[in-house]
This record gives structure tokens, sequence and C-alpha cells, in this order.
């Protein structure tokens, strides 16, 4: 199990635009996707290639191309994220995850799951808040249940100590890609500093 933190100056540049409350919605959006973007080139970085022949206009080569990938966003911030992985890799495979914390216990209730098959494919669940775990933990659950993939990743946009340690310890297969590990969580499970509620922000609804 690992955390990777990315700090990119670009990653830095955006994030800090994100946490500021001013911050209007269509940017909002626009930021989220451009940060979603630089997590999800390094949570592929290890991914294996295989090897192709390619006729150049020239001669014959070799070259490298990526296996199948399938993206998780959980609904509904994880939409945030999605755009970029599809205008990156456009072959990609997507599958929905419904989860909304309930405000007072904190848990996630499910309404939605729609997974293509996994087996043998490296996936990539997005959500950009790793605040206790309890959702990203259920995703991951709720891959698994779907089919044996190569790969789990988690890439979100800020993590919570305690969110790291929950995904850690249900799932030690699972690395961590985020823009930033904060300090807490408030006494209302929100990630401190953070950025709010991203849901709200990205969609408008607070
Ligand atoms: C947010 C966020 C994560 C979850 C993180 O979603 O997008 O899914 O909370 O919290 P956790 O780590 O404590 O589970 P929320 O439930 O607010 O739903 P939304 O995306 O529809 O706004
Ligand atoms: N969900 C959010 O959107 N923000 C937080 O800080 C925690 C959970």
């Amino acid at each position: 199990m690992s955390i990777t933190i990315v700090d990119h100056p670009l990653a830095e540049h955006l994030l800090t635009s994100l946490r500021d409350r001013s911050t209007p919605p269509p940017v909002f959006r626009t930021l989220a996707k451009r940060l979603a973007l630089a997590l999800a080139l390094e949570a592929i970085r290890d991914l294996p290639t295989t090897q192709v022949t390619v006729e150049t206009p020239l001669e014959r080569t070799t070259g490298r191309v990526l296996g199948d990938l399938v993206a998780v966003p959980i609904l509904r911030a994880g939409l945030g994220m999605l755009e970029a992985v599809t205008e990156l890799f456009p072959e990609v495979a997507v599958g929905y995850i419904g989860l909304e914390r309930d405000e007072a216990s904190l848990q996630p209730q499910s309404y939605y799951r729609k997974l293509p098959p996994v087996d043998g494919r490296h996936v990539l669940v997005l959500d950009p808040m790793l605040a206790t775990g309890g959702s990203g933990s259920a995703a991951c659950e709720a891959v698994k249940e779907t089919g044996s993939p190569a790969t789990i990743r988690f890439v979100c946009v800020v993590a919570a100590p305690e969110g790291v340690g929950r995904l850690q310890r249900d799932h030690p297969d699972v690395p961590i890609f985020t823009a930033s590990l904060d300090r807490g969580l408030d006494d209302h499970g929100y990630i401190l500093p953070g950025l709010g509620d991203f849901g709200d922000r990205l969609f408008g609804t607070e």
C-alpha cells in the first residue's frame, strides 16, 4: 500500500485555487479537470505496457501501448475528474458507483452501481475527497465484488489521514494518488483545511 502526493507546481497551483472559497463553480470545474489530468498521469506512471509493431511512413518499428483501463467515478463529485480521464484515454471503459454520506453517521449510502467487466483490467477509482475513507473503501469493495482487476488505484484531490488509514486497512493493495495529504477532519467529517463540499462547489448546489 502506498500514497503518492503529486507535488508538481502546476498541481499545487490548481489546488490552491480549488481551495479558495471565492472560486465559482464554472472555474472550479475547469480547474478540477486540469488537476485530475495531472493526477491521472501520475496514477498510471507504472502501468505495464505491451510491445506492438507499427509501420511508420518510412519503416516498421516497435512501440508500447497501454492495457485495458476502467475509470470508476464515485457519484457525484467523482464526475468532476472523469472527463480528464476519458480525454486522456478515449478507449477507457467507465463504471459508476453512487454513494452519499449520511450527514449524521458519515456512513456511505449506496444508491447506484453500474460497472463494466473489470477482470484483468486496471481500474482507476475517482473521488476528489478521501475523508473518513468510508466511500473510497466501499467503492473498492464494489469493484472487487464485480471481478478480479489487475490493479485498483484510488485517485483523489485531497486526502485526510483518517481516510488514508481506513483505505490502507481495508484495501492494502490499493495505492492512493492525491494532490495533498491534509491535516485532519472536523466534527462533521469535512477535511481541514480541505476545500469544502466538492460536489456542491462543482455543481453549484451549496
Ligand atoms: C463526498 C466525496 C466522497 C465522500 C468522502 O461525497 O465526494 O465521496 O464525501 O467522504 P468519506 O471519505 O468520509 O466517505 P458526498 O457523500 O458528499 O456526495 P456527493 O459527491 O454527491 O456530494
Ligand atoms: N466530502 C467533501 O466534499 N468534502 C470534505 O471535506 C469531506 C467529504
